[in-house]
């Protein structure tokens, strides 16, 4: 198996190399610091956990996946050898750039970098590069390890060959690659977030409370998550960046962040990650409690 590094320890970069060390590659996980490093090995032995109680992965594979992960603070160390590097980092334009362009000098000259951003053009970070043609998009979805999908993201000079390695190791992790062309949002946040800013537009407008717009949309649309939910879990920060690139990219209306977003986002109330969003939550408990917007 081709050895493969992932920038960020973070819940993506975590979910990643978790997916990729349990179907066999040789993984580096690269983080800034070691707590931050630390942290992300845990989450992936508590998670690989999880299968192990319903069965889906015994002890021993999970012992031997465990071992396959290798951790670094220096990036160039940990991309020396790679097929494929998978960054995961904030999303921050000006943080990826500067990534990239390292990623570039350190990596063979036949690896391929892949971002795992959610809306950062990836024309734009592959022009930092001098191998835009080996620049790509993979974007997993959180949870990585529950859910199928990979979107695979063509840049505009991305070389078709790239692309079919890209859809082949995707499938080969037990994902369902889909390819779509480099445009603002892609096609999953172009079609899920304003979806989610609709349901905060209902909440402001007072059509509905937190908990009815959510049960709307489960019970009515068999959603897993009600898109308020959905939010708090992605992030009301990365849900108002995501905006941002939508409104900035398209130029219409329609995907100006409702106000009341905004406001929260600027109060710090960004969802699961700091205890409340439109819902509170205790550490350790999966009990979420709806606020009162009135
Ligand atoms: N690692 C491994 N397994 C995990 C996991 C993790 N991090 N999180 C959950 N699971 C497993 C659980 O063990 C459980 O497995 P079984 O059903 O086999 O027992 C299963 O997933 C369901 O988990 P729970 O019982 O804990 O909770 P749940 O039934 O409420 O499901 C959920 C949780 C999977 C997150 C579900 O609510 C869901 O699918 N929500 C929507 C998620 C979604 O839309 N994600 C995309 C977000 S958008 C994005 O990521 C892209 C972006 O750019 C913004």
């Amino acid at each position: 198996m081709q050895p493969v590094s992932i920038i960020g320890s973070g819940t993506m970069g975590n979910g990643i190399a978790h997916v990729f060390a349990q179907h066999g590659y040789p993984v580096t996980l690269i983080d800034v610091s070691p707590d931050a490093l630390q942290k992300g090995l845990s989450t992936i032995s508590k998670n690989m956990d999880r299968q192990v109680a319903k069965g889906a992965l015994t002890l021993e594979k999970k012992s031997d996946a465990m071992s396959r992960i290798r951790t670094t603070t220096s990036l160039a160390a940990g991309v020396r050898e790679s097929a494929l590097v998978v960054e995961a980092a904030t999303e921050d334009i000006q943080l990826k750039l500067r990534l990239f362009q390292q990623l570039d000098e350190a990596c063979p000259s036949d690896c391929i970098l892949a971002s795992n951003t959610s809306s950062i053009s990836i024309t734009r970070i592959a022009a930092a590069t001098q191998r835009p043609q080996q620049v790509i998009g993979m974007h997993f979805m959180n949870p990585v390890p529950v859910m199928k999908l990979v979107e695979v993201i063509n840049g505009y000079a991305t070389d078709p060959v790239v692309t079919e390695k890209v859809v082949s190791w995707s499938r080969h992790l037990g994902k369902e690659p889909c390819v779509v062309n480099d445009y603002p949002g892609f096609v999953a946040n172009r079609i899920l977030i304003p979806m989610v800013n609709e349901a905060i537009r209902c909440l402001h407008e007072g059509v509905a409370d937190v908990a009815s717009i959510d049960t709307v949309m489960r019970l009515g649309m068999a959603h897993p998550m009600g898109p308020l939910q959905l939010a708090d879990f992605i992030g009301l920060d990365v849900c108002l960046a995501i905006l941002r690139v939508l409104q900035e990219g398209y130029g219409q209306p329609a995907y100006a962040p409702c106000p009341l977003l905004v406001n929260m986002v600027a109060a710090g109330k960004l969802g699961v990650k700091s205890g409340e969003g439109f819902y509170k939550y205790n550490p350790g408990s999966k009990e979420a409690l709806p606020v009162s917007f009135q």
